[in-house]
């Protein structure tokens, strides 16, 4: 496997986002039809039921900006960190609010300086300990409740150098030894959707970066094959895919 270094890594992805056709509300995934899908039932399912109650607000790993500009348009008080500085002057060009950069190590707040404290597929990107640190950190910040959107697998595994596929189990353990409870775990209904991802994205040009413009070809065949997949995740249970974990502060 090829060394992942976060920063230089999510720094590369960064500078292939302009080119993409994404556009609108910038996200840090592949633009394709699956990702639009996985996207918009991420900010409807997942997240704004979340935050409902929340108004102060902590993104960890907020990329280019997305959703603390879909929250800020929504009235949340929103601040974002991130590792990557070249996630971070994207972010700070697209939307008005602030940003910080931090490794996760160590979150420069106040204990418990936020109502919520999230991070949406940044913690499957990060090594056991890394993940660890930064969790404990979330917790530290946090006065209410942490809420993780991960990539999970009922089995962990590493599928990618860059991607560790953990079991919910794993995020519950570690939040829990600081503080913290599960109140709610939901995966969403796309495991068919995430093979056939996987399946397309395998056959495309080894070349490409993640983030990168995807072929014309690689779109249509994600598309052909998406009504079908569809069908098959509206009866099968999910077992893999990206999973809301909220944890509310312990007494
Ligand atoms: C897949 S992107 C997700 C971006 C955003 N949360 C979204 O949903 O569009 C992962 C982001 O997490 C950041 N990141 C990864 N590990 C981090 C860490 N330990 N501390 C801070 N940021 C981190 C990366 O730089 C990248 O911007």
């Amino acid at each position: 496997m090829t060394e992942y270094v976060k920063q230089d890594y999510w720094d590369e992805v960064a500078r292939h986002l302009p080119a993409r056709e994404i556009g609108g509300d910038l996200v840090a995934g592949d633009d394709t039809p699956f990702y639009r899908i996985k996207r918009a039932a991420f900010l409807e399912k997942l997240l704004a039921p979340a935050l409902a109650d929340a108004t102060t607000i902590l993104e960890v790993g907020s990329g280019p900006g997305g959703n603390v500009g879909w929250l800020t348009r929504r009235g949340k008080k929103v601040t974002g960190a991130d590792i990557s500085p070249e996630m971070l002057a994207q972010a700070r060009a697209n939307v008005e609010a602030e940003f910080v950069q931090t490794d996760g190590s160590t979150l420069p707040f106040d204990d418990r300086s936020f109502d919520a404290v999230f991070a949406a597929t940044v913690l499957q990107h990060n090594q056991p300990a890394d993940a660890e640190a930064l969790l404990r950190e979330m917790a530290r910040v946090a006065a209410t409740s942490v809420h993780l959107f991960e990539d999970t697998s009922v089995l962990p595994v590493r599928d990618r150098p860059s991607h560790w596929l953990r079991r919910p189990s794993w995020y519950a353990q570690v939040l829990e030894a600081n503080g913290f409870v599960l109140t709610k775990r939901e995966r969403l209904r796309q495991t068919a959707q995430e093979a056939m991802a996987v399946l397309v994205r395998t056959a495309s040009p080894r070349t490409r970066h993640e983030g990168a413009r995807t072929t014309e070809r690689h779109r249509k065949i994600e598309a052909a094959l998406l009504p079908a997949t569809r069908a098959i995740d509206a009866v099968v249970p999910p077992a893999v895919g990206l999973t809301r974990m909220s944890f509310s502060r312990r007494g």
